[in-house]
């Protein structure tokens, strides 16, 4: 059985902005099979004055604007009910960290009101920030796309759900698309190469045009752990690695050769092929 859409509820003052985006390939054809379901709301439609303020200036004084709680819990409530009966999510540098595993904790999340909606709001931030009573009262979760400050949430909306729906079987043409990706498998992706096999010059490395299945996987894994060691050691401290892999990563370890990030021109292990350097 299919799962039905998740479906994610976005309240902005910038809904135009998520429009490109949504209807870009990828996206584009997940809504249109039923894997996702987008829908924008802008905040100003629930303000009430002849204006149509959605902002105003801090209580104790300061520089900027905050957005005023009035709006937004009107919005929500409408949409979501009161209380609203779906995780609420406000895109705020003050989030905690998004990452692979959030992603797919949003895609496939445990709270019993969300498996039976597959319903997320994602509230986007603007100007200094929102009043507080609206992080106090009306979020239930608070996610930053990482360290700097955007002008508002919506690019860190986009963020959350584009990586969010890749988790979605069926939106990637490939089945387990997203298991093989750097960060899902928690090693950095291996290099990819497709025709022509030479380019100025430059070949693709011979193992991979060899046809031997069994030792093409295990040069892309050390390809992976490699790129993880050069570019991310951070990473080898939670990455499940097998008994082989090991000791590809302590021969990687007692190796001066590799120290530096991306200099090697050598495949350790295998012995097969240069690496080819990566533009940057
Ligand atoms: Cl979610 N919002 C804003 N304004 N800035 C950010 C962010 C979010 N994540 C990183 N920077």
């Amino acid at each position: 059985m299919p799962l039905p859409a998740l479906r994610f509820e976005v309240f902005t003052l910038f809904p135009e902005v998520f429009e490109p985006y949504l209807h870009s390939s990828i996206l584009q054809r997940a809504r249109q099979r039923g894997l996702v379901e987008v829908n924008l709301y802008n905040i100003r439609d629930w303000t009430t004055d002849r204006h149509h303020i959605t902002d105003d200036e801090p209580y104790g004084g300061g520089g900027g604007m905050v957005m005023k709680p009035e709006p937004i819990f009107a919005a929500l409530e409408s949409v979501l009910g009161a209380p609203p009966a779906c995780p609420v999510i406000l895109l705020t540098p003050q989030g905690r960290t998004f990452t692979q595993s959030v992603a797919h904790e949003l895609a496939f999340g445990e709270a019993p009101a969300f498996d039976q909606t597959r319903r997320l709001a994602l509230l986007c931030g603007r100007y200094e920030g929102v009043d507080e009573r609206v992080r106090q009262h009306l979020v239930s979760d608070q996610i930053s796309i990482g360290d700097y400050v955007l002008t508002g949430g919506e690019l860190a909306a986009l963020v959350v759900i584009d990586a969010t729906a890749r988790w979605i079987p069926g939106v990637l043409g490939d089945p387990n698309g997203a298991l093989d990706d750097s960060h899902a498998s928690g090693l950095l992706e291996y290099p990819h190469y497709t025709r022509p096999p030479e380019f100025r010059g430059w070949s693709v490395p011979d193992i991979l045009l060899s046809g031997d299945h069994g030792r093409i996987a295990r040069w892309r894994r050390e390809q992976s752990i490699l790129r993880t060691w050069q570019r991310r050691r951070d990473l080898l401290e939670t990455a499940p690695l097998s008994k082989l892999d090991r000791k590809f990563l302590d021969q990687l370890k007692t190796s001066t050769v590799y120290d530096e990030p991306d200099v090697s021109s050598e495949t350790p292990g295998t012995g097969e092929s240069p690496q080819t350097p990566d533009t940057p």
